[in-house]
């Protein structure tokens, strides 16, 4: 007989920071130990993403989520009640069987991957191990924080192509000093921006990185490398940026429309050499569009840096298992509801890992104060995370889990450091 039998499960509409509705579950287990999570929402989102529901009515401009709720309360709570809830597998194989579809759009990939993780938190809750180590226990390694400074493309009103700006401090000793240059950094990038466009140029996007009326990207890039270097730390921080390339690519035309240029695959490939030429760029997210395996596999192969793909992978084990023996790109974006249970996240990111790429752990735009993604970076020893800028409570909580995680880590916490996609 089980021990952990899940004996309720109950879900209820929420907001996330874009004051737009999304999904909480809850997962008893026993009557008595609660597992919760919050369902994050993408707005730069991959065409090959499991499909989350929305009301589609009048309220909340169509977004809300009370089909979503109600498929979690009526039909896929009951259909894991008493399971026991350490089955992680099992329940998320009946989660998608019970679905029936191929991208979760019948029931919904935020119903899903809501129940999904909240059974894996309520997992943790019964055993009494927190959550990194209930998925893990080897787990030890706090990521690198790629901090996004300056926000463009869908996730701000200015006119940047390029959707994310970052520093990476890769030379910090610790997740805390990492953190505490990103702070010296930010607070010298809001001085210079304010001083060539004015009060107004400090405000942020949906991430926290400024939202500055910057068009060039080397203007963006020229303000985080003066920033940088004012704050002090050159030697130990590196650039990283989130291109989001299918957000400006012309599929008729099959051309990237990048600051009024019409630019082909080799076009953009060139551009690329002499950005990374040019700044100490170590790591770039989708530098072509979701479909573009040869600009992935040449990015590849002629940068010589970190190449991630996020739309181009959508956390989703076929298309890892089908593009990374190719060489089209070297790491995967980790969004577990790009694919809506946990256990097929999990499955990505081991296929991914034995394909030899690193792993960077994501946000989502739209997030909740839900801090998951601190537990499952540590659990991943993935070595790298990416959630925004440190202004916005929806981003600190991650952090400030972070925190938590190291301090409970202690002198067994290791930092991904310049090794962050092999750190052991
Ligand atoms: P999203 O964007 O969460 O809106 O999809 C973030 C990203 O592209 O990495
Ligand atoms: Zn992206």
């Amino acid at each position: 007989m089980s021990k952990f039998k899940i004996t309720k499960v109950t879900a209820r509409e929420i907001l996330d920071c874009r004051w737009n509705p999304t999904v909480q579950v809850d997962v008893w287990v026993n009557n008595e130990i609660l597992g919760r999570a919050d369902v994050p929402a993408g707005r730069s989102t991959g065409a090959n993403e499991a499909k989350e529901i929305r009301d589609g009515e009048k309220r909340y401009a169509g977004l809300g989520v009370r089909k979503a709720v109600r498929n979690v309360c009526e039909i896929l709570g009951p259909a894991i009640i008493g399971m026991d809830v350490t089955d992680q597998r099992k329940i998320d194989e009946k989660l998608r069987v019970t679905d029936g579809s191929k991208d979760k759009s019948n029931l919904g990939a935020n119903a899903l991957i809501g129940v999904s993780l909240a059974a894996a938190r309520a997992a943790a809750n019964a055993v009494h191990l927190p959550l990194y180590r209930y998925v893990n226990c080897n787990a030890h390694i706090l990521p690198v924080p790629l901090l996004n400074l300056l926000n463009g493309g869908k996730l701000t009103s200015n006119d940047l192509d390029f959707q994310e700006f970052c520093i990476f401090p890769i030379g910090a000793e610790t997740f805390s000093e990492a953190m505490a240059m990103g702070n010296a950094v930010n607070n010298e990038l809001r001085k210079i921006v304010i001083k060539k466009y004015g009060k107004i140029a400090a405000n942020v996007g949906d991430e926290g990185g400024f939202a500055t009326p910057i068009v060039k990207v080397d203007e963006a890039m020229d303000f985080l490398v003066e920033a940088v270097g004012r704050a002090g730390y050159e030697k130990e921080i590196v650039y990283g940026l989130d291109c989001a390339a299918t957000h400006f690519f012309n599929s008729e035309t099959q051309k990237y429309t990048l600051e009024g240029n019409e630019l082909t695959t080799a076009e953009l490939l060139d551009y690329y050499k002499n950005l990374t030429a040019k700044y100490p760029i170590k790591t770039i997210e989708d530098p072509f569009a979701e479909d573009d395996i040869e600009g992935f596999v040449r990015a590849t192969k002629e940068l010589g840096i970190q190449i991630i793909g996020d739309d181009f992978l959508c956390t989703n084990p076929d298309r890892v298992r089908e593009r990374a023996p190719l060489g089209a790109g070297n790491a995967l974006l980790w969004k577990f509801n790009q694919i809506g249970t946990l256990s097929e996240a999990l499955d990505a990111a081991e296929l991914s890992y034995r394909q030899g790429f690193g792993i960077m752990v994501s946000e989502r735009s739209g997030e909740t104060e839900d801090p998951i993604i601190a537990d499952l970076v540590v659990g991943l020893n993935a070595g790298q995370i990416k959630t925004g800028a440190g202004v916005r409570g929806e981003r600190t909580s991650k952090y400030n889990r972070l925190f938590q995680i190291e301090a409970e880590l202690g002198s067994q916490a290791r930092y991904g450091g310049r090794d962050f996609r092999a750190a052991f």
